[in-house]
């Protein structure tokens, strides 16, 4: 079997759960945009940061696959909304639905992880929208965020980092399947 993981990160906590489970697998990695050709490979990991919903990468990478029939699709998110918060994941996959055509999400099997945030090494533009949607979601009622309001509430101009190695024992579990 042919096995690729591949992972879209801006400011590397993807990177770092897509970087372990390489060491740990054996499996070759790769960022989403140096990928040559996804049709090359049998089993398909792919480990995607959330920015503003959307899973980085995840749509251009998946557009070029053609035949799905054979293939074994893992799809990971790393946010900083708790991934253990039922509205969260139903947030998430819906916007996974805009992402990815209905075969490929039949198919995959999908995993939620936490990644981090250092605001002092965010780029000016994310800097920028992080304090626009700060000051909007700041005065809402708390029973009216969402959890990725109430992420964004708590780890506002912080350093804070979730990322949760032994979380990938389930990946290496559903890969291993
Ligand atoms: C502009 C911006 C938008 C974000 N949008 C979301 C989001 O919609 N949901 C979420 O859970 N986290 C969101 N995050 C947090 C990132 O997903 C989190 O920092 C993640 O660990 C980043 O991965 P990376 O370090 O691999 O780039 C956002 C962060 C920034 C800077």
């Amino acid at each position: 079997m042919n096995k690729i993981i591949i992972y879209g990160s801006i400011y590397g906590t993807t990177k770092m759960y897509a970087e372990e489970l390489a060491k740990e697998t054996k499996i070759s990695i790769i960022p989403f945009k140096n990928l040559d050709d996804i049709n090359n490979y049998d089993t398909i990991i792919y480990f995607g940061a959330l920015y503003a919903g959307g899973v980085l990468g995840l749509a251009k990478t998946f557009k070029k696959l053609k035949d799905i029939k054979d293939k074994k699709i893992i799809i990971a998110t790393v946010g900083l909304a708790d991934p253990k918060d039922e509205i969260n994941i139903t947030n998430i996959r819906n916007n996974l639905k805009v992402q990815l055509s209905k075969e490929v999400l039949d198919k995959a099997k999908i995993f939620h992880l936490r990644g981090g945030i250092d605001y002092e090494n965010l780029s000016f533009a994310h800097k920028t929208m992080m304090t626009l949607l700060y000051k909007k979601t700041k005065h809402m009622k708390e029973e009216r965020m969402t959890p990725e309001d109430k992420a964004i509430i708590a780890t506002y101009n912080k350093k804070v980092n979730f990322v949760d190695l032994n979380k990938l024992n389930d990946i290496i579990k559903e890969i291993e399947n």
